[in-house]
């Protein structure tokens, strides 16, 4: 039987271009072009509500196309829009993304403006709607305000968990490091938000900072956990890489059903890896028809 969870932060539309040679910085390059559902919260609800879990999205889209597009791709995989707010003075974000042929990301280029001012009121009426839940999940794409807000109406029985999503927004977490159960940053946004870059400064940054656990991620180099005091490093399962995007993503929500499935952490984290390895091979961050049952094979996790 599945768990609540709620997921605050970006949902939007992702283009990507994948470039059919290097890419060459000020001049026009020939690339392949698409268009799919991503954001952080978004692709970690859609995960989520893949893997059996019932799944609330609370976000900010436009009256626009794209918000339609997005609120009926959520709604097709199971996440529930109800808590969703429409508003016509923005576009839907967006997210651009140039890929170099070898799948690598070169450039990320963000539209978020209608997450700018998400206020604690908005939060609150959307929390009306969505009620209790077992596991909170929030992205840095939300303004430091709501952020510091979630932290402080997230109830002691719930879960708190956040990824920093970029270097740039990773420091609006700090808000809510304190309440913070599970941290999910990778190598460059962990440096910015802890200040620190060896394995030992951050191990006592985290604790300073009063987070729960962290998880790290380093791309083709795997994770690192971070967990009361102690460090465990893991390495990628073996994949085929074709396009990294969404590795982060997948990597958050398989750990995040780890952990509501009650398995031991090294095992959440494998699931995580697993969920990661499907998605970087796959050309959408978030690739159809991956169930629970694929990820505990994929990890070679018997349950
Ligand atoms: N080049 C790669 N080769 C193998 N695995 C990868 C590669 N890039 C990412 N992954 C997998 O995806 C996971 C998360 O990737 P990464 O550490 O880059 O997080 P991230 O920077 O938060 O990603 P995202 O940009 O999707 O948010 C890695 O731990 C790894 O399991
Ligand atoms: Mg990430």
């Amino acid at each position: 039987m599945g768990s609540r969870v709620i997921c605050f932060g970006a949902a939007h539309v992702d283009f990507r271009a994948q470039s059919l040679a290097p890419l060459i910085e000020g001049s026009s390059n020939p690339v392949k072009t698409s268009r799919a559902r991503g954001g952080v919260a978004g692709n970690v609800a859609g995960w989520l509500a893949t893997l059996g879990h019932e799944v609330f999205m609370v976000t900010r889209v436009g009256t626009d196309a794209d918000g339609t597009f997005v609120l009926d791709e959520l709604t097709r995989l199971g996440v529930r829009c109800d808590a969703v707010m429409r508003d016509p003075d923005y576009p839907t974000a967006t997210y651009t993304a140039a890929i170099e042929p070898s799948g690598e990301l070169r450039l990320g280029l963000a539209d978020m403006s209608i997450h700018d001012d998400f206020t604690p009121e908005q939060i609150d009426q959307a929390l009306k709607v969505t009620g209790t839940a077992d596991l909170w999940f929030l992205d840095a794409n939300l303004p430091e305000t709501a952020i510091r807000h979630l932290a402080t109406r997230a109830p002691t029985s719930a879960i708190l968990s956040a990824d920093t999503v970029s270097v740039t927004k990773a420091p609006r977490i700090r808000a809510a490091c304190p309440r913070l159960d599970l941290l999910i940053t990778n190598e460059d946004e962990a440096t910015t938000l802890l200040a620190c870059d060896t394995a030992a400064a951050q191990l006592s940054a985290v604790e300073v900072l009063g987070v729960g656990r962290t998880i790290i991620g380093h791309a083709a180099r795997g994770v690192t956990l971070l967990d009361h005091g102690s460090r465990s490093d893991f390495t990628p399962l073996p994949c085929n890489v074709v396009d990294v995007t969404g590795g982060g993503d997948a990597l958050a929500a398989g750990l995040l059903h780890g952990i509501l499935e009650g398995v031991p952490m090294a095992d959440a984290v494998r699931l995580g890896l697993a969920a990661a390895a499907f998605a970087v091979e796959s050309e959408t961050p978030h690739p159809a028809g991956v169930d629970a049952a694929d990820l505990l094979a994929r990890a070679s996790i018997q349950r």
